[in-house]
């Protein structure tokens, strides 16, 4: 599974950061998941000096950077070896960033051979399954704009609003879950031919922890996770990984 832990902006201690980077590292090493962990951008850099860490990053610019006071352009990060860029979480789209904005994250993580993580997942659930519509404009946006096999390389996240900084027990259900990944597969094959669809890798994010990590990943057809809150914590961080194994 890969498992991405996104820090938020949890962390404001180097010598937290280095405990955290050193547990992501050997979990990683042991070569049953890919762990990857996404700092905040101060701490990127020093993760870049450990080898064996594999790098994520929580944002990127939809500018190709220069004179743009207070961006960070898709080639720093792919400067400084970051695998993986997180795009359209809903923590930026609360920020008003729309999906526009989103394809062009993607398209410039994609120029600087990086793999987007693209974040999708709606507000809330209604009655009239309009949430189902919300998630699907998200992803044809991007889908639209991209190659072939661009479309095979997108990580998806799904991550419904509602579940995002709660307790274990709001994350959704395995049945809920599963149904959605169906979905989203469907979507995606309106894009994608054939079998190929299962290529695309989607992820699940919201109150994922070591409680209920392994009832989300069994049945749902998820395969891997985008983990905020517990990924802030080397305890609850490694027990988590250690329940899904
Ligand atoms: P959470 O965050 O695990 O704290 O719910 C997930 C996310 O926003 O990626």
């Amino acid at each position: 599974m890969l498992i991405i832990g996104n820090w938020k902006a949890y962390i404001e201690s180097t010598t937290k950061a280095k405990a955290l980077f050193a547990s992501a590292k050997r979990l990683s090493a042991k070569g049953v998941h890919e762990v990857v962990v996404a700092p905040a951008y101060p701490y990127i850099g020093m993760g870049a000096g450990i080898k064996g860490l594999i790098l994520g990053a929580q944002d990127v610019s939809e500018t190709t950077g220069g004179a743009q006071t207070g961006e960070v352009a898709a080639g720093q990060l792919a400067d400084l070896g970051v695998s993986y860029v997180i795009a359209g979480h809903s923590e930026r789209r609360a920020r008003g960033e729309t999906d526009e904005v989103v394809t062009e994250k993607v398209r410039h993580i994609f120029a600087h051979g990086m793999v987007p993580v693209l974040c999708v997942g709606e507000r809330e659930r209604d009655s009239d399954a309009q949430y189902l519509k919300e998630v699907r404009q998200q992803i044809s946006v991007v889908m639209e704009a991209l190659s072939q096999k661009e479309r095979l390389q997108v990580v998806l996240a799904y991550e419904p609003v509602w579940a995002i900084g709660k307790t274990g027990a709001d994350a959704i259900t395995a049945g809920d879950l599963a149904e959605m990944v169906l979905y989203i597969r469907k979507i995606l094959g309106d894009y994608i031919p054939g079998r190929a669809t299962t290529k695309v890798k989607i992820l699940y994010g919201g109150s994922v922890d070591a409680e209920n990590i392994r009832m989300l990943a069994s049945g749902t057809g998820v395969e891997g996770f985008l983990v905020g809150r517990a990924s802030a914590d080397v305890a609850a961080f490694s027990g988590l990984v250690k329940a899904l194994s």
